[in-house]
């Protein structure tokens, strides 16, 4: 069966996944598995761009493989890896790194972003490389495809060119990746200023789900979230992002259109939409952590799923990374 095959990564971040990262981004990962040869990798070589404790790091690491199975992935039918397990990623980050100029790296602008809030000193070399490491991890699978949000597309526009030059320069070795346009990714807002959106950095305790807390906090979330003037259940993200956003998150939990909600709470106030959406959010999230805290509570398990995915990225990426040497000449 050739499937194509899709690659993507998530940051092993301290606590759990909200409900942004989980309907904007993972929820896309386990649907993908059933139409494409999936790699998902969780990126730590990526999260030591900015400093981290290394238990820390080890932990969070664990818990975002255990949140990734808990949330339907299937060891059976994808790849699921720790970065640094595989070393390929850094040996091709390297040669990566050498085929790019130093201006087309200082243009990216997540890093501009980044830098200007970190400071010349505490930016780190890592931080600058970041795309063409992210390049490297997306090459070295020959991956078609690659789930992105409008934030990553210029970091993929890169992955081309570099790859592009590669195979100009040398010999055709890698696969130009396409981006891969979700339809139906759901943006979600913080419940708290639903003009923002829900987010690990900008986002109070109050307006992010956090998806491994009690079920009951987070319904008592849902049930506080700001919502607009006026009564009616209507989608307006313009006049009503508070009760859009609620909208949002219902209908992709559930897979009720929204236009099926909006008539289905006709002349029904805020208060029985959220009722209900803190029901159907417990009813969901329930599961996930159970199931999530099954790995966390059995580590050996788990670190032999990491173990298995490993060994079956690092088949792929070893290929890879032998042509490209022998194509540069080592
Ligand atoms: P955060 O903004 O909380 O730091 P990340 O930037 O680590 O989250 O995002 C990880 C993944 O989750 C990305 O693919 C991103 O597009 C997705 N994501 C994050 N926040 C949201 C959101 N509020 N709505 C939809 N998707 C989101
Ligand atoms: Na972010």
């Amino acid at each position: 069966l050739d499937r194509p095959r899709v690659l993507s990564g998530i940051q092993p971040t301290a606590g759990s996944f909200h409900l942004g990262n989980y309907l904007g981004a993972v929820r896309q990962w386990v649907a993908l598995q059933d139409t494409h040869d999936a790699f998902y990798s969780v990126v730590d070589l990526h999260a030591i761009t900015v400093a981290q404790d290394p238990e820390e790091l080890r932990a969070n690491c664990r818990l975002a493989a255990a949140q990734l199975l808990g949330a339907g992935l299937d060891p059976d039918r994808c790849t699921l890896f720790v970065q640094s397990h595989v070393p390929e990623h850094a040996q091709l980050g390297w040669v990566m790194g050498c085929i790019t100029g130093f201006g087309e790296a200082a243009r990216m602008t997540q890093f501009k972003d980044k830098s200007a809030r970190h400071g010349t000193e505490g930016t780190t070399v890592g931080l600058f490389t970041y795309p063409v490491l992210q390049a490297a991890d997306i090459l070295l699978y020959q991956a078609d495809a690659v789930p992105v949000g409008e934030d990553q597309r210029q970091h993929l526009e890169l992955t081309r060119d570099l790859a592009n030059r590669f195979n100009s320069r040398y010999a055709p070795t890698f696969t130009l990746p396409d981006a891969y346009i979700v339809k139906e990714t759901a943006k979600i807002y913080d419940l708290q200023d639903p003009t923002i959106k829900m987010s690990k950095s900008a986002s109070s305790p109050k307006g992010i789900v956090s998806l491994m807390d009690e079920p009951r906090v987070s319904a008592k979330k849902i049930k506080s979230a700001v919502t607009d003037t006026g009564t009616e259940i209507r989608y307006d993200p313009e006049a009503k992002p508070g009760v859009s956003n609620l909208l949002s998150i219902y209908s992709a939990i559930t897979g009720t259109a929204i236009g099926e909600l909006e008539l289905s709470y006709e002349g029904k106030g805020y208060g029985a939409l959220k009722t209900d959406l803190a029901e159907v959010l417990v009813d969901w999230v329930t599961p996930f952590r159970q199931r999530t805290q099954e790995y966390l509570g059995d580590p050996e398990t788990l670190d032999a799923v990491l173990a298995k995915g490993a060994e079956k990225a690092r088949a792929v990426a070893a290929e890879t990374l032998a042509t490209v040497y022998e194509n540069i000449g080592f």
